[in-house]
């Protein structure tokens, strides 16, 4: 069975915990864990970045604001494993070898954040390596990488490939800060350009459109490959 990672953004998963899509997920990943070995990376979303917002304007240094980002993403992989009940290996891993040790077959593996200084994207291009993944798809709030940020330059465009070192140049232009929105963070990309594991960027907003990327290899967004060959459809 081939193997995916999914960094499920929270942006995606729980923008707030008014108007999560955790159900919806829950029912996409169950299908998709029939056809692969499923291993999900859950990132903050809103309810991180208030955390986040509220630690800060106490003055407190950036690393613990880091560290309340980590618990809450956990929090919302605690809310999707209770989601996906049987379906779901019932603890959080807090690190890549306690992965190992929990990931049963047939059982989707959820976590969160591992370490400060890093997003979840981060934590799902280790595991991918970790893993032998075929392929680590990032379901986030925009439809691929740009070569601007898209809401602030109309004339951004979006890159529908990208080489690992490319995708390493444009991070690099980013400042690093807790609760930062850049599509993918810079310990990914060199993760990725290390593994030579293939990266899809996609719209994660629609949890069936993404179903249906994994599933038929349908997708609007951005793969990062030194080949340039998809790894979707999975199978
Ligand atoms: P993420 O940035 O990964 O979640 O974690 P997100 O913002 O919901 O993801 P997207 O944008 O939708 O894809 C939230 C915060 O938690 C901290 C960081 O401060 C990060 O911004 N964090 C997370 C860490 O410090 N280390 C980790 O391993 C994971």
């Amino acid at each position: 069975m081939k193997r995916i990672v999914i960094s499920l953004g929270g942006s995606v998963l729980v923008p707030s915990l008014e108007s999560h899509r955790v159900a919806e997920y829950a029912a996409v990943l169950k299908a998709l864990a029939s056809r692969a070995e499923v291993y999900v990376v859950v990132g903050g979303g809103g309810e991180a970045r208030r955390y986040i917002a509220a630690a800060r304007k106490m003055g407190i240094s950036e690393a613990y604001c880091d560290d309340l980002g980590i618990q809450v993403t956990r929090l919302n992989a605690s809310l999707l494993i209770g989601a996906l009940g049987d379906a779901a290996a019932p603890v959080i891993p807090e690190d890549y070898r306690a992965a190992l040790a929990l990931k049963s077959p047939g059982k989707i593996l959820v976590m969160g954040g591992v370490t400060p200084a890093q997003t979840t994207d981060a934590v799902a291009a280790v595991l991918s390596e970790f893993v032998g993944a075929d392929v680590m798809v990032n379901a986030t709030a925009v439809d691929g990488i740009y070569s601007a940020d898209p809401k602030k330059d109309p004339s951004a465009t979006r890159y529908a490939r990208l080489s690992p070192g490319e995708l390493i140049d444009i991070i690099l232009r980013e400042p690093m800060a807790a609760g930062s929105n850049t599509v993918i963070d810079a310990v990914a990309a060199r993760v990725v350009q290390r593994s030579g594991i293939p990266l899809i960027v996609l719209d994660g907003r629609d949890p069936e459109n993404f179903k249906a990327a994994v599933l038929t290899g349908t997708y609007t967004g951005t793969l990062v490959s030194e080949s340039g060959k998809d790894p979707l459809p999975l199978e």
